[in-house]
């Protein structure tokens, strides 16, 4: 027998009368299948407990996990061969915790509160693989490396040390959540993982066969800031620039570090091209480039035309990289980060 704990918010709308109906629904297939349980309800959040034998306990799951009266189900523990069921007495006891003025029930609804609050900070700092991981009962923790080709992006805003030294601390901050707002929401929505955030900067990466969608998050990212660089007020925010560089090929892919610290990264020379290409971007004024390898990956339908703009050959590598931008959005720093640095000082001066 196994036993499956998950927390999951509430959709929008459902009632009291809803709870009653999954309880019934429950009740009566939980007897049938010989699946035992409890299933609890606070504050828009539902924790259940379900146990049995693995043929129906996860056809049951599946079931659950696609109904619409719920979403954000997160899977908490798989015990797999447990040998006594917890709750042999229920079916599915659904509980009801809100309204319930029992003083033992407070310490249990703190306890899911917790949690909920737990999950969701947890699916902000944990990267979306690691975070489906511990969806499917996995440990991530106790994950091998393994060899993966993927498509590796780096991006970073330009001059923002400059930014730093002569802004005010709101302006920083502004640039910053603007920054992160648009880039990590065209990445996450096209597919992509955030690797790591990385000061003014992040990696981000793809499957291999979703090189379109990497290139249109960049198109949308530039986009994006160029519409924030139109909408600012503070004369700072009008000079947020972010360059682009990808990369694709083998990397590797895995736990690194210690047990003090651990992080889930990829590693290897695309890694290395990418970064590389980023930085490229401000000897060669383009906001996105690109080596053959990834041009390699993508389909023939662009909307944008590709241009080659040379060869760059990355330190101690042996091996040069053909490089590539796009026509559109072929928005070119019209300032160096020299120029952008100078602009920020008199900005800073005329305060
Ligand atoms: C939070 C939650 C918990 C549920 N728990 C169970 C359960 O333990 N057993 C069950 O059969 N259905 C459960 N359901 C209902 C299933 O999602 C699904 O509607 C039901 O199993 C369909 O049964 P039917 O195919 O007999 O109509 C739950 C639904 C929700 C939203």
């Amino acid at each position: 027998m196994d036993r499956v704990t998950y927390i999951s918010k509430f959709s929008q709308g459902v009632t009291v009368k809803d709870i009653e109906e999954i309880g019934s629904k429950s009740e009566a297939n939980n007897a049938r299948d010989n699946l035992t349980g409890v299933l609890m309800c606070f504050k828009g959040v539902f924790y259940q407990i379900i146990e049995g034998t693995p043929t129906t306990l996860y056809k049951c799951l599946s079931r659950i996990k696609s109904d619409p009266r719920h979403e954000d189900i997160f899977i908490l523990d798989i015990e797999r061969n447990i040998e006594k069921r917890l709750y042999g007495e229920w079916r599915m006891k659904t509980v009801l915790l809100e309204g319930n003025t029992d003083p033992l029930v407070s310490p249990i609804r703190d306890l899911l509160g917790s949690l909920t609050n737990t999950h969701s900070k947890l699916k902000k700092y944990a990267p979306f693989e690691v975070l489906d991981g511990i969806q499917q009962g996995q440990n991530p923790l106790k994950w091998k490396m393994k060899r993966a080709e993927l498509i590796v992006l780096f991006s970073d805003l330009v001059g923002f040390s400059t930014l730093v030294e002569n802004a005010d601390i709101d302006d920083v901050q502004k640039v910053l959540d603007n920054y992160f707002e648009v880039s990590l929401a065209a990445i996450n929505n096209s597919g992509g993982t955030v690797s790591k955030l990385m000061g003014d900067g992040f990696m981000a990466y793809y499957p291999i066969d979703h090189a379109k969608s990497a290139l249109q998050a960049s198109v949308r990212i530039i986009n994006g800031l160029k519409k924030i660089r139109e909408k600012a007020v503070s004369p700072f925010e009008k000079l947020i620039y972010c360059s682009i560089g990808i990369s694709a090929g083998q990397v590797v892919k895995g736990n690194v570090g210690s047990m003090v610290k651990m992080d889930f990264t990829i590693l290897g020379d695309v890694v290395n091209s990418a970064s590389r290409l980023e930085s490229y971007t401000r000897t060669k004024k383009h906001s996105v480039i690109f080596d053959h390898r990834f041009k390699q990956c993508l389909p023939e339908d662009l909307r944008f035309e590709i241009l080659d703009i040379g060869k760059l050959k990355p330190k101690g590598k042996s091996q040069t990289l053909k490089i590539f931008t796009v026509s559109e959005p072929n928005i070119p720093f019209d300032k160096s980060p020299v120029e952008i640095a100078k602009i920020m000082r008199s900005i800073k001066s005329t305060q």
